[in-house]
């Protein structure tokens, strides 16, 4: 399969190993100098930039027919237009906050936990998350989509916050930046006679770079705005 890379950087890198030890050749490496005469004769597209780049990057791949598999976090906001885009454009579109298979299983474990906790009222809740001092957004995707699923099913929760809050309705997300971590996700409830935590402990960039390309294989021949769901089939 022939890849093309849009975002050359430590996520691009990893998955241009993945992709290469895989038997796929890599067609295009690009950065934000190289941004210019990008092939288009790729089977799919793996895009990790940065929040700035992803919706062009993601517009270019739709408008060139090729199917793009996205992990830029940060840009979110614009995703339903880009959906509605893709889906107008007759396009391939694969977006996911987080590529490791294991954060995704983590995932459906907080979706289950909170299912649990609806009705659980001397329970307070507060996710932290740690990321390498590099990162450009915060909090991380992740934290946004586990946050998304709590507020989406407690009713004592209505939106998350990334600042400390005495608001009993604000789901607090606490942000700290430490290198050299790839990504620790903790969804902690609090009573007065127990705490019950959940942590997801990313070991390396692998993990992600790992399920991008097994996505990039899935997507190959599919149409429309897939996701995790999709593809674990959850
Ligand atoms: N979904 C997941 O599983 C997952 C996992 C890890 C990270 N991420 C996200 O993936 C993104 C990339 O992370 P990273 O750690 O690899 O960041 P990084 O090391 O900063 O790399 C970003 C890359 O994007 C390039 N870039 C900038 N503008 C561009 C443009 N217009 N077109 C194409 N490329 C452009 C940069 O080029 P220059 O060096 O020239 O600026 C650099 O090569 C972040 O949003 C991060 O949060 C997602």
């Amino acid at each position: 399969m022939k890849i093309l890379i849009l975002g050359y950087g430590k996520m691009g890198k990893a998955i241009e190993t993945i992709a290469l030890n895989s038997g796929h050749e890599v067609i295009g490496k690009i950065t934000s100098k190289t941004n210019t005469n990008i092939p288009t004769s790729a089977d799919v597209a793996i895009e990790f930039s940065n929040p700035e780049s992803a919706v062009a990057n993601i517009m270019f791949c739709i408008d060139h027919k090729i199917p793009v598999v996205s992990g830029t976090t940060g840009w979110l906001s614009h995703k339903k237009d880009i959906d509605l885009y893709c889906t107008q454009k007759n396009g391939t579109f694969f977006y996911a906050s987080n590529y490791s298979i294991g954060v995704n299983i983590f995932f459906k474990v907080n979706q289950f936990l909170a299912e649990k906790m609806k009705s659980q009222g001397s329970y307070d809740v507060e996710i932290s998350e740690i990321h390498h001092t590099q990162k450009k957004d915060s909090p991380s995707g992740t934290a946004i989509t586990l946050a998304e699923t709590i507020t989406g099913i407690l009713p004592f929760k209505k939106e998350w916050s990334n600042i400390e809050t005495h608001d009993p309705s604000a789901l607090v997300i606490k942000s700290k930046r430490i290198d050299p971590t790839p990504g620790t996700h903790t969804v902690k409830y609090t009573s007065a006679t127990d705490d019950i935590d959940i942590t997801h402990t990313a070991h390396s960039r692998e993990g992600f770079a790992k399920g991008a390309v097994l996505v990039a294989e899935w997507i190959r021949n599919k149409k429309g705005v897939l996701s995790m769901d999709d593809f674990l089939n959850f």
